[in-house]
């Protein structure tokens, strides 16, 4: 029985491509001293057995990526709620940036339906990306390359993204980098301060993760702290519905927005994981007990909060408000001992960026920059635009990720119908910190794949 053919986005299973993938490099390096020659590109990418010179040490981007030429790359990303694409060039300009939201659905029916999530991105993918090439004055023709989350995310929605850029890349001929959707929501801070620089710390905040990282190099992260149950977001969407808010954009921004009308301190829920001396993260327990405030007050969410008695608003801002507060504190504590922790791996570390869409949150900004400034850092945070899902984070990752030469060929004009893509639903950024980890973690989670960190290092040894 003929297998199926595999085809693989695989910049970072570069054991059994690896020779390809370097001679790719070193031609394509010729193609960034001469951007947006799709021609030249083309003939490339055709000519699979020229001749190979002994390049591997010359994979830095220093030696091959020159600044004056510019890339041009499309990012997509659809691993979750959000159809996002960008266009985002090597110099770092935006030159376009379009999101179409799930928001509406998330809103009709609680939460996340991954068939209706694909239904949703399926609808809306090709006028997006459309967007986003019209909104930068550019055809696919002009870009680079094409960028796009693998994962981790929900396997339908990124087969959505995937298959997009595929599709470019194979009708334009162009080379794909398969993105790590955490990764990018760090290394977009790079974007954001172009002065920052590896080794830095990351505090990933969003609504399936909450990571805190040492980020040494690019695909490079030691995990300080993790969640081991929910991460922040969930907690924020979960509370907002409890407390009948309107969801249509999202919870996060609707607990912040009644938060500042409340009495932080009203309701006493108790900080999580106080007695674990470590940075992993608990959210779980604090929802419970939002849960139980919402009963004892006898507050009803199928009221809607522009509906309830001012009495019954005045509770909602109460709790809404004493949850933010707790929730935040909980990343306070933890990110202080995680510094500490950072600190003495890598002395040179002056940064803390905080990214995801929590980090959006004008409050916990706030709090987050009293905590670095005690310990004389400086926060990185980057906007608002930028922390929740975006196009931006994954084009820039991936010029990030392509300058170092980890990209994949075209694909083939037509796929064949067996293919299968190379999804990663659940692929781990980082390794983990041994003073760290989380025994209760470690027991739940099946790392399906070897995590980024971990492909990096394995190219990097078979490169050398
Ligand atoms: O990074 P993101 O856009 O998507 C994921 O990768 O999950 O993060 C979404 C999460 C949601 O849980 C949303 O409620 C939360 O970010 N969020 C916020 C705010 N804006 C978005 N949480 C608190 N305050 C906000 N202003
Ligand atoms: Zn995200």
């Amino acid at each position: 029985m003929a297998l199926p053919t595999t085809l693989l986005l695989s910049r970072l299973n570069l054991s059994h491509n690896n020779n390809h993938t370097i001679r790719l490099f070193t031609a394509l390096s010729s193609k960034l001293f001469t951007p947006h020659n799709s021609l030249y590109h083309r003939r490339f990418f055709k000519s699979s057995n020229s001749t190979t010179p002994n390049c591997s040490k010359t994979l830095g981007s220093s030696l091959l990526f020159n600044d004056n030429n510019n890339l041009v790359v499309l990012g997509i990303e659809t691993s979750c709620d959000d159809t996002a694409a960008a266009v985002v060039n090597s110099n770092g300009e935006i030159l376009s940036q379009v999101v179409s939201s799930q928001a509406d659905l998330l809103a009709r029916y609680g939460g996340i339906a991954p068939k209706m999530a694909e239904e949703a991105h399926a609808q809306v993918i090709d006028q997006v990306v459309q967007d986003a090439l019209d909104k930068a004055k550019l055809t696919e023709a002009d870009l680079s390359a094409v960028a796009v989350t693998i994962g981790p995310g929900l396997s339908l929605c990124l087969r959505v993204g995937v298959q997009k850029a595929r599709k470019i890349a194979a009708t334009y001929q162009l080379p794909i980098v398969g993105v790590h959707h955490m990764e990018a929501h760090a290394i977009v801070a790079r974007l954001c301060d172009r002065d920052l620089q590896f080794p830095f710390m990351a505090l990933l905040i969003s609504g399936g993760h909450n990571l805190i990282v040492l980020a040494r190099d690019l695909g490079q992260y030691l995990q300080l702290g993790t969640t081991i149950d929910d991460a922040i977001g969930e907690a924020y969407e979960k509370s907002a519905k409890w407390l009948g808010l309107d969801l249509r954009r999202s919870g996060g921004p609707a607990i912040e927005e009644l938060a500042r009308q409340g009495d932080a301190q009203s309701v006493k829920f108790s900080v999580p994981m106080k007695q674990h001396k470590d940075c992993n993260f608990s959210y779980a327990g604090l929802k419970t007990q939002v849960k139980l405030a919402i009963e004892s007050e006898k507050i009803d969410a199928g009221i809607p909060f522009s509906s309830a008695s001012s009495e019954d608003q005045r509770a909602r801002a109460d709790i809404a408000a004493s949850f933010q507060r707790v929730a935040v504190l909980h990343l306070e504590e933890k990110c202080e001992r995680a510094i500490q922790w950072a600190l003495e791996i890598e002395p040179s570390i002056n940064h803390l960026v905080v990214s995801g869409g929590v980090a959006s949150n004008q409050y916990v900004r706030a709090r987050l920059n009293e905590v670095v400034a005690r310990n004389s850092l400086k926060l990185v945070c980057p906007p608002p635009s930028l922390c929740t899902d975006n196009g931006v984070m994954i084009a820039w990752t991936g010029i990030e990720n392509f300058r170092l030469g980890r990209f994949d060929p075209p694909p083939p004009a037509i796929e064949p119908e067996d293919c299968q893509l190379d999804l990663r639903p659940r692929w781990p950024l980082d390794e983990e910190y041994e003073r760290g980890r989380s025994i209760a973690r470690s027991m739940r989670t099946a790392r399906i794949h070897p995590s980024l960190t971990a492909l990096t290092q394995a190219s990097q040894y078979q490169s050398s």
